[in-house]
C-alpha cells in the first residue's frame, strides 16, 4: 500500500464504499477478493485536465466514453474541461455535466470557465457555478489574454475562494502557429509557436498573483522558461502550483518530423531541452501534478493535413505507465503527482487522494508495475483514437479501480 503517510503491506477490506478496516491477513466471510498480489494499492489518481467533448463533440468522447478510459488508467477523479460547446460557463451547463457523470464508472468534477463563451470579454458567472461544487476555474483552449480582466478574475476567485488554473498562451505571439518555433518548424516549413508565447503568460500571471494575493494553477506547462519562472514564484512564497502532461516528458519536436497530426498538440511538443527541464522540475518539486490534457478527436478532424488538424491526444489510458517508465522517480513520488497532490489542487482532498485508513472513501486503484503492455489505439476506451503512443510497448498497468467501494475496473477490464 502507498499512500501520502509512507508504503507498508497490508490487506484492505471496503464496506459502504469506505475503507472498513486496514491490517494484516484481513478475513471477511462472504467479501468478494482482488487480488492484489506483486502489486501497488493506492488512493485512486485524479486528473486536473480532461477534455470530455460533452455537451457538443460527441463524436469525439463523452463523459462516459472518457469516465470509462479514466477508470482504466486508474482513476477515481477526473476534472471535464469547460471548452465544450457551449462551454460549462453557467450553472446550467455544470449541472448537465455533472449529471452526466453521475452513473459514469469515475467521479466526474467540472472546471468552469472564467469568461462567457470562453470569450475573454466578460467574466462568467463564476460564484453560481462555485455553488455548484465547481473549484477550477479556466479558459483552456485558450488562456486570459486582458491583464485586466485576469486580475478582476483572480480578485473575485479569491473572494470565492477558487482556484483559476491558467492555459498560458499570448494569441498574438502564437497566431498562426501549428508547432514549436525552433529548427523542426524551420526544416518542416510550418509556422512555429515561440516558446516566449507561453512563457510571458506564466510571468504575467505570476505578477497578478503577486498583485492580487490570490491563487493560480498553470496548466501544461512545456517550456523550460515556464519551470524557472515558478521555481522562483514558489520560492518567493507565492500561491501558485503548475501541472505537466505525459507528452511534454516523453515527445519532442522532432516528431512532427513525418507532419502526422496525431503529434500536433498546444502548448506544442518541445525541445530536448526543454524536455530534460520537465522532468528535472517533476524531479525537484516546481511541479504539482501530472494532468493528461486528454483530448480526444474523431479521426475525420485529427486526419486532415498537419495545419488543419486539430490539436489534441489521448492521455487517459496510458499517463501512469509513461510517468512510472520515462521519470527516474520513486514510484511514491510518481503516485503523489498523480493522486494525492492533484486532489488538493483540485478541491478534493479527503474524498480522493487517500490515505488509505478506516473511515477514508474507497478510491482506490491497485497498479501492477511489473504488467508489459502494448498501446492499441483501437483497444482504447476512449471514443477517439489519437494516441500517439499507438505501438508503443509500456511497462506497469492498473488491474483494479475501485471506486466508492464499487470495484469498475477488475484484471484490467472495465466492468461497465
Ligand atoms: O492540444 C490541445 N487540445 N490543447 C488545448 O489547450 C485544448 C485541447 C483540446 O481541447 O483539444
Amino acid at each position: 500500500m502507498v499512500d501520502a503517510t509512507g508504503t507498508r503491506r497490508a490487506d484492505v477490506l471496503v464496506a459502504g464504499g469506505r475503507v472498513a478496516a486496514v491490517g494484516d491477513d484481513l478475513d471477511a466471510p462472504g467479501a468478494q477478493v482482488l487480488d492484489a498480489g506483486g502489486c501497488l494499492v493506492a488512493p485512486g489518481l485524479v486528473d486536473l485536465h480532461a477534455h470530455l467533448r460533452e455537451p457538443g463533440r460527441e463524436e469525439a468522447e463523452t463523459v462516459e466514453t472518457g469516465a470509462r478510459a479514466a477508470a482504466l488508467g486508474g482513476y477515481t477523479a477526473i476534472v471535464a474541461m469547460p471548452n465544450t460547446e457551449p462551454a460549462i460557463d453557467s450553472a446550467a451547463v455544470v449541472r448537465q455535466v455533472l449529471d452526466l457523470g453521475a452513473t459514469a464508472p469515475c467521479d466526474v468534477r467540472v472546471a468552469g470557465a472564467i469568461t462567457v463563451g470562453r470569450a475573454g470579454k466578460a467574466l462568467a458567472p463564476m460564484a453560481e457555478m462555485a455553488a455548484l461544487g465547481v473549484r477550477l476555474f479556466t479558459d483552456d483552449g485558450a488562456g486570459v489574454q486582458d491583464a485586466r480582466l485576469m486580475r478582476r478574475a483572480l480578485e473575485y476567485a479569491s473572494a470565492l475562494d477558487v482556484t483559476l488554473a491558467q492555459h498560458c498562451e499570448d494569441e498574438a505571439l502564437a497566431a498562426g502557429g501549428h508547432m514549436h518555433e525552433g529548427e523542426w518548424s524551420s526544416r518542416l516549413g510550418l509556422p512555429g509557436i515561440p516558446a516566449e508565447a507561453e512563457e510571458l503568460m506564466v510571468a504575467r500571471d505570476i505578477a497578478l498573483c503577486r498583485l492580487t494575493g490570490a491563487r493560480a494553477h498553470f496548466l501544461h506547462l512545456s517550456t523550460a522558461g515556464s519551470l524557472e519562472l515558478v521555481a522562483a514564484a514558489k520560492a518567493a512564497g507565492l500561491p501558485v502550483t503548475a501541472e505537466v502532461a505525459p507528452h511534454h516528458f516523453t515527445l519532442t519536436h522532432a516528431e512532427v518530423a513525418g507532419y502526422d497530426p496525431v503529434y500536433k498538440v498546444n502548448p506544442p511538443l518541445r525541445t530536448a531541452a526543454d524536455v530534460a527541464a520537465v522532468k528535472a522540475a517533476l524531479a525537484a518539486g516546481v511541479v504539482d501534478a501530472i494532468a493528461t490534457d486528454h483530448a480526444p478527436h474523431a479521426p475525420e478532424a485529427k486526419e486532415a493535413p498537419f495545419d488543419q488538424a486539430p490539436p489534441g491526444m489521448l492521455g487517459l489510458e496510458t499517463a501512469l505507465a509513461l510517468a512510472l517508465g520515462e521519470l527516474d522517480l520513486p514510484v511514491e513520488r510518481v503516485l503523489a503527482l498523480l493522486s494525492w497532490q492533484p486532489a488538493a489542487i483540485a478541491g478534493l482532498a479527503g474524498e480522493h487522494g487517500g490515505p488509505i485508513a478506516e473511515g477514508a472513501a474507497a478510491n482506490l486503484c491497485v497498479v501492477d508495475p511489473a504488467a508489459a503492455w502494448v498501446v492499441e489505439p483501437d483497444l482504447l476506451a476512449s471514443r477517439s483514437r489519437n494516441t500517439p503512443y499507438g505501438g508503443r510497448k509500456l511497462r506497469g498497468r492498473v488491474r483494479h479501480t475501485i471506486l466508492r467501494g464499487e470495484p469498475v475496473v477488475i484484471d484490467f477490464e472495465a466492468q461497465r
